[in-house]
């Protein structure tokens, strides 16, 4: 089934906070790790709506990098899940000819999974329905960190001129870079705020935040967040037309 045609301005890439799932699992009495279960079932589904939608790229939050601070017991609960996750869903990522990349700090993860990370990478790199790009141990602050250690060593050794650094010289020093900017923005559970969330990408993308914890994220709250995205007038530091 296609739900292409009947959607004009379609967003090219959309972005996802997918918060919620810690209070989601409390508010039924049940170990944190449920709650990212159920929200990893919603991340396929979603993935699988926004490629019949025609949305080319779907970033998702899954990792941040301040997400490490929490206390052990739930890390190692999220990597275990994150391993099964790598491990198993090759088959329905290649059936569903989907492209996945990851952006974020990926050498802090253990050795397997940054293997199957690559390997994941590597074999739906000519995917082409939609591109997913997972945010692992990401956190915006530390690309830009990385961007600016990137770019200085470039000045170092003599290969850029300070003076010539543009906008787009620090674009293409980020994870994100051949990546377009996200057009909307997407944020579950009620919080109000981007949590170090692609801060340079996001200069002129349109945000919805919607109080759904994210495993009761339906495809109707998605398709109710692209059409409020639909109705949006983006004018990029241009006078209002009527
Ligand atoms: C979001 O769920 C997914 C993450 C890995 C951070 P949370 O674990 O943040 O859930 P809440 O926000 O505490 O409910
Ligand atoms: C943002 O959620 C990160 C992810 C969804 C992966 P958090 O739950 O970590 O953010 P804060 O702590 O509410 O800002
Ligand atoms: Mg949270």
């Amino acid at each position: 089934m296609s739900r292409k045609s009947e959607l004009p301005n379609v967003p090219k890439h959309v972005a996802i906070i997918m918060d919620g799932n810690g209070r989601w699992a409390k508010l039924r009495q049940l170990p944190a790790i449920a709650g990212h279960k159920a929200g990893a079932e919603v991340a396929r589904k979603i993935t699988e709506c926004a490629s019949q939608m025609g949305i080319q790229y779907l970033t998702l939050y899954t990792f941040s990098s301040e997400n490490w601070l929490r206390e052990k017991s739930w890390i190692d609960d999220f990597m275990g899940l994150l391993r099964l996750y790598l491990r198993n869903e090759l088959k329905s990522l290649m059936a569903n000819n989907v492209r996945i990349q990851v952006i974020g700090d990926r050498t802090l993860f253990a050795k397997d999974i940054q293997e199957l990370i690559k390997d994941t990478e590597e074999k739906t790199k000519n995917n082409t329905a939609i591109t997913v790009i997972l945010a692992l141990s990401y956190g915006s602050r530390d690309e830009i960190v990385r961007a600016f250690r990137r770019l200085a060593q470039k000045v170092k050794v003599g290969d850029i001129d300070p003076d010539s650094i543009k906008d787009k010289d620090i674009a293409m020093s980020l994870d994100t870079a051949h990546l377009p900017d996200p057009d909307l923005l997407i944020r579950t559970s009620g919080e109000q705020r981007i949590s170090n969330f692609l801060l340079w990408q996001m200069a002129y993308t349109e945000f919805v935040f919607m109080p759904i914890l994210w495993p009761d994220f339906t495809i109707k709250d998605f398709e109710s967040a692209i059409n409020e995205y639909q109705q949006r007038n983006r004018r990029y530091g241009l006078y209002a037309t009527a």
